[in-house]
């Protein structure tokens, strides 16, 4: 099964173990994972009816039979052989809440993999605040889109700046290109917006200081 970029950068942070992939929808994430041989057990969670039942389809047709599709809410059911999490391509704050409603369900989780539209500053600080660390970051860029890919595992909290937060601990670090390109595509965004003499102080205010932030850690 062929994955996107973006698809791909999240499999390759996949440990061997047992996965509940949580809102799977089309399902070819956890399929790859069990076609390659990199988990030989999964759950495939989805909490709609027409997504699940092409996700049940397309499990039976790549004959993944290790996978057991779900048609359930988040973690609410996750069974507890499950040692890995991922959950990909949904809102910052839905994952929060995917996370926060049922926080007893991750006493096996040691590995929480999150690929989020927005929110992830908010993402890292409430994840790290549940027991986990941040133990890899990776950035792509697909069809114009930026992606940030967070990797977290059970341990004892590090404490993270604002800094790490808005910009990723392992990212602000690292700094790849694929980083610089996006803070880069967003000062020349901001400088846009700010040849604008119509708009108003305090949003002139706000850009400058993001610009000065940005700046601060390229
Ligand atoms: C945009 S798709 C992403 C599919 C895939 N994970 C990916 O990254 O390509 C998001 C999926 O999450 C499902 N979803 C949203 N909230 C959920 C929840 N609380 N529990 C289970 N699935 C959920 C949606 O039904 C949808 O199929």
């Amino acid at each position: 099964m062929k994955l996107s970029k973006r698809l791909q950068a999240i499999y390759d942070m996949v440990p061997s173990g047992v996965v509940a992939d949580v809102g799977s929808d089309h399902g070819k994430l956890i399929i790859s994972l069990f076609q390659n041989g990199v988990i030989t057990k999964g759950y495939a969670i989805e909490n709609k009816v027409g997504p699940f039942n092409h996700l049940k389809k397309a499990i039976e047709d790549n004959k993944a039979d290790g996978i057991t599709p779900m048609l359930s809410d988040g973690i609410s059911q996750l069974p507890s052989d499950v040692n890995i999490i991922v959950i990909a391509g949904m809102g910052g704050f839905n994952v929060i809440d995917i996370l926060k409603k049922n926080p007893r369900k991750l006493k096996n989780v040691g590995t929480i993999i999150v690929d989020a539209h927005n929110a992830i500053p908010q993402l890292r600080k409430q994840v790290c605040k549940m027991g986990y660390v941040i133990a890899d970051e990776d950035i792509i860029c697909e069809s114009g889109v930026y992606y940030e890919i967070i990797k977290f595992i059970a341990g004892e909290a590090k404490y993270l700046d604002d800094p790490d937060l808005e910009f990723g601990p392992v990212l602000r670090n690292e700094k790849c290109i694929t980083f610089k390109e996006k803070y880069q595509s967003r000062i020349n965004e901001i400088d846009n917006l700010l040849s604008n003499k119509n708009i108003p102080q305090s949003k002139v205010k706000e850009l400058t200081n993001e610009k000065e932030r940005i700046r601060s850690v390229l």
